[in-house]
């Protein structure tokens, strides 16, 4: 393992408990060292989410912040200011970090993004499927 790679899932076990990490789960693509594409994916993900300070405004654990949690997000309807639905796809969470026009969050500030999304769409699409992959994966 690479120690960059190490320091990753330290981080991630430490603060959000993340799942994974010592591989238990089946990996469709494995590299040398012990991780998936998917979880490399994840991991890096989980650190952009510290680096970046996403954690300021999400919680990993449920709890209602500046922002909404993250905790269940994926898969989850969330309710629009315009008063729409939309579900939570991998799309949507991708589309949410860029700030796209149709994702803002009914119920919560409207600018409090503003900063982050800047930040966000300065990363290449493999950093954005990262935090993707991150949200994805906090259950
Ligand atoms: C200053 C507080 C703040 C920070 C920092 C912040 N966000 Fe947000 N975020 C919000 C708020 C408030 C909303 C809901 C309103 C909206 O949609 O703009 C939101 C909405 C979201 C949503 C949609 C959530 C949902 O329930 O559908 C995602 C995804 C998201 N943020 C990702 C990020 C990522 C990734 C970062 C770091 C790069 C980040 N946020 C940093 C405040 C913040």
């Amino acid at each position: 393992m690479q120690p960059s790679s190490r320091i990753a899932c330290v981080l991630a076990l430490g603060a959000f408990g993340l799942t994974g990490c010592a591989s238990s789960q089946p990996a469709t693509t494995t590299e040398s060292f012990g991780f998936s594409l998917v979880q490399r994916s994840t991991l890096r993900g989980a650190q952009l989410w510290v680096d970046l300070g996403c954690a300021a405004c999400h919680s990993t654990n449920g709890t209602r912040g500046v922002g909404p949690t993250i905790r269940g997000l994926a898969g989850s309807r969330v309710r629009l200011r315009t008063g729409r639905t939309r579900e939570a796809t991998s799309r949507f969470l991708r589309e949410a970090i860029l700030g796209r026009p149709g994702t803002q969050v009914r119920g919560y500030p409207r600018n409090a993004m503003r900063e982050s999304i800047g930040r966000a769409r300065r990363l290449d699409r493999t950093d954005v499927q990262g935090i993707v992959d991150f949200i994805e994966s906090v259950r």
